[in-house]
């Protein structure tokens, strides 16, 4: 028995989707803890590929279930959208849960976060448009409309009157935007909450009796660390905590269930959207990067800007999270090229500098100080195990397992689920970092 926690250790689209679907298959419930539709994690299981933005990883696995917990916020129209291309391609829904306390995203929502990223102008955050920040600025301003609301139609008419009446006045009068029908607006959620009923339940209370029947629980991570609201690049960040610890208040389970945590990273960096990104790749490198790795956002069909890998953000992500392992996925979009930097430190102010500066300022300013490995130039796609792999590929990931002090469990060298090497047990295998008791380097595959 094994609780999981797997994380984005960078700007998110690590491909955790990928991750999660393969742990899935020993996983009994998978758990969504935060985030909403502005995840979009792809899942290509043999010719079929699967985008999801809000039903966990886990939902191609028909005995798993899933459960979109208490920290999430859910925009109900997105939401029945997926269900119907999941019903589709004839996935069952049988097992998919709903917390009743997660948040609701109205169209208020998603016209404010768009208003206000115009307002902001060359300040933008460059969000996914999806109403995400303005959702979880109701919550924290305590006049959110939870799932349990909208199921209620009394409740809903009443709380939706008074709210929409009130965005009202800021729609209008602040951005200059068309004021909502709080009657159109009450119809359509009601129509909506029809279709979530039969999937809403106590998430909590669900998770807690998996607990106690000693099931296997995988929770899915949306974002990546550096997205984090707290501790990632602020104010380029998403709205909620997507670090291992925001998944136990999110799913609403205390830390000690908790048997592991992995972390997942690209073998190079990517970010959407706007905010400072040290590695980045603005000419042909980076432009290369994005063809051949595919790199454009699920959500919104943004190009994704790529980078070299970091391991000062690496290494932080690893001290935010509490790593035992890592996964590192797309290891064949590098295949060609014939040398790969990565960035072993920054430059801040002529000083070098080691760990990641949570001044925003400060990160803004720092250059990165790369070691430059040589490549392999030759195709990873089909390796089976690490012996497959050039040795100079093998090289770059101990490289990087080394800087990162976490072991690497699995490598991921294709979106297929096949394509993947597992080097460890990443649910049993080595824990946590590559020193022992003594200080002494603990010997792991990889
Ligand atoms: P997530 O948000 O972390 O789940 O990641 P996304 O799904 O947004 O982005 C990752 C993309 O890379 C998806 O299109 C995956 O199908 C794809 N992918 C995942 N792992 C690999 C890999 O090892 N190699 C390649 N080439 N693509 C991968
Ligand atoms: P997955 O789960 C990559 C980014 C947006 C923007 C910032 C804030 O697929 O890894 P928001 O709409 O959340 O207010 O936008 O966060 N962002 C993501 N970037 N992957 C994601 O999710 C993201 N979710 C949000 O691009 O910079
Ligand atoms: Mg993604």
């Amino acid at each position: 028995m094994a609780n999981v926690i797997v994380i984005g250790a960078q700007w998110g689209d690590e491909g955790k989707g990928k991750i999660t679907d393969l742990l899935s298959k020993s996983a009994d419930v998978v758990v969504r803890s935060q985030g909403g539709v502005n995840a979009g994690h792809t899942v290509v299981v043999a010719d079929r590929t699967f985008k999801l933005h809000l039903i966990p990883s886990g939902i191609l696995y028909p005995n798993t279930e899933c459960i979109i917990g208490s920290g999430t916020v859910i925009d109900p129209q997105v939401f029945i959208e997926e269900i119907k291309q999941l019903e589709t391609l004839n996935v069952s829904l049988k097992n998919l849960f709903i917390s009743q306390t997660a948040h609701v995203t109205m169209p208020y929502h998603r016209a404010i976060d768009r208003a206000s990223e115009e307002r902001r102008g060359k300040h933008k955050i460059g969000t996914t448009g999806r109403g995400i920040g303005p959702t979880y600025a109701d919550k924290s301003e305590r006049i959110g409309i939870r799932v349990v609301d909208l199921i209620n139609p009394d409740d809903l008419k009443t709380k939706l009157e008074w709210t929409i009446n009130y965005k009202n006045v800021i729609l209008e009068k602040l951005y200059n935007v068309s004021p909502l029908d709080p009657k159109v607006v009450i119809e359509e959620y009601l129509e909506y909450a029809d279709r979530l009923r039969p999937h809403v339940i106590d998430s909590s209370l669900k998770i807690y009796q998996a607990v106690k029947q000693k099931k296997n629980i995988l929770f899915e991570g949306a974002q990546g660390t550096l997205l984090d609201l707290d501790h990632g690049t602020y104010p380029y960040v998403t709205s909620s905590n997507p670090i291992a610890g925001g998944a136990c208040v999110g799913a609403g389970v205390g830390p000690t269930i908790i048997d592991r945590v992995i972390g997942v990273a690209k073998a190079y960096t990517t970010r959407v959207g706007e905010g400072p990104f040290p590695t980045e790749l603005k000419g042909d490198i980076g432009e290369n990067l994005c063809d051949w790795g595919a790199e454009f956002g699920t959500t919104t069909g943004r190009r994704r800007r790529c980078g070299w890998f970091d391991a000062v953000i690496g290494r932080y992500a690893v001290r935010i999270n509490g790593f035992d392992c890592l996964a590192i996925t797309k290891l064949d979009v590098l295949d060609r090229l014939d040398e790969i930097k990565v960035c072993v430190a920054y430059k801040l102010d002529g000083q070098t500098c080691y760990d990641f500066p949570t001044n925003a300022s400060q990160f803004a300013r720092c250059e990165p100080i790369y070691e430059t490995l040589p490549g392999w130039q030759k195709s990873t796609a089909d390796c089976k195990t690490l012996e497959d792999l050039p040795p100079k590929a093998l090289n770059y990931l101990k490289f990087l397992a080394e800087l990162m002090e976490v072991p690497i469990a699995i490598v991921s060298i294709g979106a297929k689920r096949d394509q993947t090497i597992i080097v460890e047990d990443p649910i049993h295998g080595p824990k946590r970092a590559l020193l022992d008791a003594n200080g002494d380097p603990v010997k792991t595959k990889v």
